[in-house]
């Protein structure tokens, strides 16, 4: 059917960026721009058939410039933060931007996020390829970084990623996607019915900067047991140190996945639409992030002020500081290796 593109805006140096749209015979489609190789529409079907758009963002290229939250966008070149914005490689200490409080986040301020993805489409395929370079010193990562991202939509409803990149300076590496789901697929009702499901038996706590402390701790007995399905609000104003220090669920599960084969890692079905989305991974860990920093101020596609937990991240990835962490997974890409990571967002109805 073709992977029709128009132009969705310019950006300040007078840059065009193009909508891509993928679509398959189920009605399913994904709109993807050049700038932040951001997913800006994803249409599933209801359980009655009905397509709405399930992710969060806005309607036009200057609201995604002036402010976002990373609604839809790619991540890198590290997904999560590295604790004050260092780390050692070989001896030498490199120094990112501060972002985040004393920390580095999702790549530092002018990230994978921000940057002009060239994008070619693929139509035997039903594919998109993102690629881009991103300079040795870029935001302080060592290392000339050649970054390209597939997005797949298939046809039985599945949106597949497959991240590439290859260095010639050894560095680190960590890529994401911040999609914000609501599969109500109206942004006015809250996550809060959604039921969550996480195949982990234990989470990564952290202090109030969102940095992991020293130890992985059970979900059992927490509001952090999502070993069943249950639904995001049932807990989230529990008493409770880490929903405290997280502002609510913005936490990293280590999942049971030793193999870095792709594993069903967490699911989420909502209900009253019938629409569930489950995640497969090759990744190590899912940063579950229940949009709980958004507070009216951004208003989103058709003029709604997206609230507090309108929105829910499922963002696979390796845990939030590896690069100062010895013991969990390296990140540590080198020379002549390619890093490669897929992650499979599956739409369906029950
Ligand atoms: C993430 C972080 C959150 C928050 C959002 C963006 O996924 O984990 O703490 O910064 O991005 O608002």
């Amino acid at each position: 059917m073709g992977i029709p593109k128009s132009l969705f805006g310019r950006t300040p140096s007078g840059q065009e960026v193009f909508r891509y749209t993928l679509s398959n015979s189920n009605g399913m489609a994904i709109d993807v721009i050049n700038y932040g190789g951001i997913v800006v529409r994803l249409t599933v079907p209801d359980k009655h058939g009905v397509l709405a758009d399930v992710v969060l963002g806005y309607d036009d290229l200057d609201s995604y410039l002036q402010s976002n939250p990373y609604f839809g966008a790619l991540i890198g070149r590290y997904g999560n933060r590295i604790a004050h914005g260092k780390f050692n490689l070989d001896g030498i200490t490199y120094s990112l931007p501060q972002n985040n409080g004393a920390n580095n986040l999702h790549g530092g301020p002018n990230g994978f996020d921000k940057v002009y993805w060239q994008i070619e489409p693929l139509e035997d395929l039903n594919a998109l390829r993102l690629s881009y370079t991103s300079v040795d010193g870029e935001e302080g990562f060592p290392g000339n970084l050649q970054v390209e991202v597939l997005y797949t939509l298939m046809a039985d409803n599945e949106w597949r990623i497959d991240y590439r990149a290859v260095t010639d300076k050894k560095t680190v590496v960590n890529l994401t996607q911040h999609s914000y789901f609501n599969l109500t697929g109206d942004a006015y009702q809250s996550i809060d019915q959604h039921k969550l499901h996480v195949h982990a038996d234990y989470f990564i706590p952290v202090n109030d900067q969102h940095i992991p402390l020293s130890e992985f701790a059970s979900v059992m007995h927490t509001p952090f047991d999502f070993r069943q399905p249950t639904s995001v609000g049932s807990r989230v104003h529990a008493q409770d140190q880490q929903l405290m220090n997280g502002n609510g669920y913005d936490h990293c599960w280590v999942l049971r996945n030793e193999t870095g084969e792709l594993y069903l890692a967490a699911s989420l079905y909502d209900p009253a639409s019938g629409r569930l989305l489950e995640v497969y991974t090759t990744e190590p860990g899912i940063q579950v992030y229940s949009g709980n920093f958004l507070d009216g101020t951004s208003i989103g596609k058709g003029g709604i002020p997206y609230q507090k937990r309108h929105g829910i991240c499922l963002e696979t990835e390796h845990f939030p500081d590896s690069p100062n962490r010895p013991s969990f997974p390296s990140v540590v890409l080198e020379p002549g290796k390619v890093y490669s990571s897929t992650t499979v967002y599956k739409f369906s109805t029950l």
